[in-house]
Order: C-alpha cells, then sequence, then structure tokens
C-alpha cells in the first residue's frame, strides 16, 4: 500500500466485523511500526493498553451506563475548544449532519442521536479496544508527538486490513476507565480506540467527511 493511499483511504470506521479477531501479535507488530513515529528528544511519552474480553466488557458496561443516564462526565483536558466558533462549529456541524442524514437520524430525536453516540462504547462492535495514555507531567510538545503515533498506527493497521476509530468519547468517563486498565495515578487518558476489521455492509461506513483544499490553509511568502 502506497503511503498516499494509506492516508487517503483512512476514514473513521464505526462498525466492525465483531467476530473476526485481531490477535496480539498483529497489534504488537502494528505497534512497533507506530513507535517508529518521531517524538522530541526521542522521549517516545506513549503507553498503550490492549483491553478485550471481560475487561472491555467492564469498560462498555461503565461507560455505556453513565452515558445513558445522562452524566455527560468531565474531561481531563479539554480535547475540543472550550467556545466554539467559525469556521469551526461550522465543519462540526457539516460531520454530524451529514453523518446523521446518511443514517437517517433526525437531529430532534434525542433519543436516537443519544442511541447511535452509546455504540462508542461498545467500540462500535470491534473485537479489540485500545486505551492511549500519557504521562501528566508531559507537555504540549508530547501530545504533538503522540498525534503522530496515532496517525501511525491507524496507517499500520490500514496497510494490515485493519480499520480503526479513534475514540475521544472516552475521555469523558476516564475516571472509569482507567482503574479498570489499572493505570497508574500519572497517567491520564488521551483516547481511546476501536481496532478491527471493517464491517463491507454497514451504511455508517460509507461515509466520507470533507476536507478543505489546501488552497484555504496554506499561505505563501516569497
Ligand atoms: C483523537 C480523535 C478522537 C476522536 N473521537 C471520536 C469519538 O469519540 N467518536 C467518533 O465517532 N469519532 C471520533 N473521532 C473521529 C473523527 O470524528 C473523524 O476523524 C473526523 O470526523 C474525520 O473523519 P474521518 O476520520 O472519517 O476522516 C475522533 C478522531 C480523533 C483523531
Amino acid at each position: 500500500m502506497r503511503v498516499s493511499d494509506a492516508i487517503t483511504g483512512r476514514q473513521s470506521i464505526r462498525a466492525f466485523l465483531s467476530e473476526r479477531p485481531v490477535d496480539d501479535e498483529q497489534i504488537e507488530a502494528l505497534l512497533t511500526i507506530a513507535g517508529r513515529a518521531p517524538s522530541g528528544s526521542n522521549i517516545q511519552p506513549w503507553h498503550v493498553y490492549i483491553v478485550r474480553g471481560d475487561t472491555k466488557h467492564r469498560i462498555t458496561e461503565a461507560c455505556t451506563t453513565r452515558y445513558l443516564s445522562g452524566d455527560e462526565g468531565e474531561y481531563e483536558y479539554h480535547y475540543y475548544p472550550r467556545e466554539w466558533r467559525q469556521p469551526y462549529i461550522g465543519r462540526r456541524r457539516q460531520t454530524g449532519f451529514g453523518l446523521y442524514g446518511l443514517l437517517g437520524i433526525e437531529r430532534q430525536d434525542v433519543a436516537a442521536v443519544q442511541g447511535y453516540r452509546a455504540q462508542n462504547y461498545a467500540f462500535f462492535g470491534a473485537p479489540v479496544g485500545l486505551f492511549f495514555t500519557i504521562d501528566r507531567d508531559m507537555e504540549q510538545g508530547s501530545w504533538l508527538d503522540y498525534g503522530m503515533f496515532l496517525q501511525s498506527f491507524m496507517l499500520a493497521a490500514r496497510e494490515a486490513g485493519l480499520e480503526s476509530c479513534a475514540q475521544a468519547a472516552f475521555c469523558s468517563y476516564y475516571d472509569s476507565v482507567m482503574p479498570i486498565l489499572n493505570a497508574p495515578d500519572e497517567q491520564m487518558l488521551v483516547c481511546g480506540m476501536s481496532l478491527g476489521y471493517a464491517d463491507p455492509d454497514a451504511l455508517v461506513n460509507t461515509y466520507r467527511t470533507e476536507r478543505l483544499d489546501a488552497r484555504e490553509f496554506m499561505t505563501v511568502l516569497n
């Protein structure tokens, strides 16, 4: 697979073949590749937890229960801007409306939207979940490094025929997730991720998000 095809062909997958397993050796190989991502002073700030079986089930139970009870949880770090403004709110809406439109979910149908979002916590049916953590004394530079690591992992997964969905949704319930992972207090949750083989028949997986034309965000200075 060409690098450009891996990048442009990646999309967040939100329906997986739950019966098709992904074994530890496969994940270890992908993490070995992703671990080649660059990081300032080569500090490699990542920790990765792989969950299946009972552990995964307990995370699903804990987060789904909280989500459906209306508990919005709280973030340990702010992933999204505290004040949404244009053009970002517009892009966010376009993405959300497009997805719900495809699925035939009315925005006003709170139960349907909630039911759909709750699937985050069931890892969209994926056979394996991953949680990415960072030591909380790391600075912004390490978060930059982390993004490169995550993208490298998702692209390496594609070469192996696997797809993924990065998930900040789990961060709302970090205080439920981290104890189940037995993660030490010095670590904080960066994001979760669903990993597996895409369900080729799922409508949701046909959704392609739009991107800006590069000329809209590039500036050339001669
Ligand atoms: C760090 C990170 C966290 C994300 N969290 C979620 C999430 O919790 N749930 C979800 O359905 N998608 C999540 N996404 C997927 C984004 O919505 C998606 O990447 C974006 O809309 C662009 O679509 P694409 O990935 O299909 O290209 C996340 C993506 C990233 C990079």
